[in-house]
């Protein structure tokens, strides 16, 4: 690193954020230890393995070995760290809220860390949340310790350039040397730094992700109303999003979002309105329409073929988008469970999903390629747009179906070129 000091900074949680924040703070030049309470993780990446699928982070953690240590011992994570960095994860409660026991949990290990200059939040939390563990470092007798917010709005598939050159770095914090701070541990960052207070970072994080989810949803019905009057949604998006105004980001239809982030996100935020006695409409319409594209993504299959009982449906992609092993609440997730509700045999085929970490279902329905999966099938769902979709001898997988019924869930292939290859296509808002 140049011009500016090495820190020593303390990582909590080795999850996608916390092994991608460890990772390219070690690559600018501070020593990095990554504590998780997991230990087949740790004991993973100790021996050089990486659990998580991300593009280029097993290449950046092996370069950095010498500044970059992973444990499970909180001893060894605190020895002489400047600054903790709180990556872990933060699920929905059973109200919806985000549950916040796990940075409860780091918060409490800090006690005693004295010589800690400053505790960041990474993990996404409810507007306030920062206020609490502020005044528990102050019962701590961790006054003297700065607090900063510090918000990631990286994309899994590409978390590692997204870290490195971020649309924006967002510090939130309380007092001007903790910002200074965490703005010059990110020096080499190609990327504007934004300082805030609190409050402010921690709702730009969710006000994000909700506008993204709105962008998303709002196309998603502008394409239900394509099919029902004539009009094709790929062609609307594409000329909507020339308008410098609104961009083409996030105008891709589909079968709807999922993911680790937007559908728990959103709902925290919803929750976090609800909470002040506000109901988000807005919002709340975004989250139906999100849960109904998946429905009627069912019907429509049952719709084609009179029934689903005793159908074979093939699922193509399980993660909830490509360039990941991530199916925390994927969309494959919940049409596989519609779908076996219905009666029907589920296959699968993901070249990345993780076993283990998913639905019971896939471990026995999986198979190695797209037309394994489709052979004898009544139907084939394109549910995650996988480059390697594009790859498929659509031609002698549809002679192996049992019906050639296919729902491109991603808009990914050419509608006229499928039905020539003898296919009953449908795909999202095209005619
Ligand atoms: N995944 C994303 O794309 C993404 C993007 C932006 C923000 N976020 C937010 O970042 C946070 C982390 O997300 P993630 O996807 O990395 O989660 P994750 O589930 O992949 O990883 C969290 C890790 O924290 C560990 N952990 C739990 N309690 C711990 C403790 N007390 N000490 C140390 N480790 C502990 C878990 O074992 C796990 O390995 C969440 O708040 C999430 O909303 C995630």
């Amino acid at each position: 690193m140049v011009g500016k000091p090495e820190r020593q900074v303390a990582v909590f949680g080795a999850g996608y954020i916390g092994l991608v924040t460890g990772a390219c703070l070690a690559e600018l030049g501070h020593r990095v230890v990554v504590r998780d309470i997991d230990p087949e993780k740790v004991a993973l990446l100790r021996s050089g393995d990486v659990p998580i699928y991300e593009p280029g982070l097993g290449d950046m953690i092996a370069r950095n070995k010498e500044r970059l240590t992973f444990t499970l011992d909180l001893g060894e994570t605190l020895d002489g760290a400047e600054i903790a960095y709180v990556c872990v994860d933060t699920p929905p409660s059973a109200s919806g809220d985000a549950d916040l026991s796990r940075i409860w949990s780091v918060v409490k290990s800090l006690e005693g860390a004295t010589h800690l200059k400053a505790v960041v939040v990474k993990s996404t939390v409810p507007v306030g949340t920062g206020a609490r563990v502020r005044a528990a470092l102050d019962a701590a007798g961790l006054a003297h310790v700065g607090y900063a917010a510090n918000p990631e709005f990286t994309a899994e598939g590409r978390a590692v350039t997204d870290f490195m050159r971020p649309d924006r770095i967002v510090i939130g914090a309380s007092d001007e040397a903790t910002a200074q701070l965490i703005t010059d541990l990110h020096h080499g960052v190609e990327g504007p730094v934004v300082v805030m207070d609190v409050r402010s970072a921690e709702m730009v994080k969710l006000a994000s992700n909700a506008l993204l989810a709105t962008k998303i949803s709002f196309i998603n019905e502008i394409a239900t109303l394509c099919e029902k009057t004539g009009a094709d949604v790929e062609e609307v998006a594409r000329a909507v999003g020339l308008d410098h105004r609104l961009g083409p980001h996030f105008l891709r239809p589909g079968i709807g979002w999922g993911g680790s982030c937007f559908p728990k996100d959103s709902e925290a935020l919803r929750q976090l309105a609800s909470n002040t006695g506000y109901h988000l409409q807005l919002l709340s319409a975004v989250i139906e329409v999100n849960n109904l594209q998946k429905r009627r993504a069912i019907q429509q299959l049952k719709d084609e073929l009179g029934t689903l009982a005793g159908m074979r449906v093939a699922l193509l992609g399980l993660t909830f988008k490509p360039g990941t092993d991530d199916m925390r609440e994927a969309t494959s997730t919940v049409l596989a469970s519609r779908l076996l509700a219905e009666g029907a045999e589920v296959r699968c085929w993901d070249p990345m999903a993780r076993p283990g970490e998913v639905e019971p279902w896939v471990s026995t329905t999986r198979h190695a390629t797209p037309e394994e999966a489709m052979a004898g099938a009544d139907a084939a769902v394109v549910v995650t747009e996988w480059p390697q979709l594009k790859e498929v001898d659509w031609a002698r997988a549809a002679a192996a179906m049992r019906r050639p019924v296919l729902f491109d869930g991603r808009n990914l292939l050419d509608p006229a070129g499928m039905r020539a290859l003898g296919y009953t296509y449908m795909g999202v808002g095209r005619p």
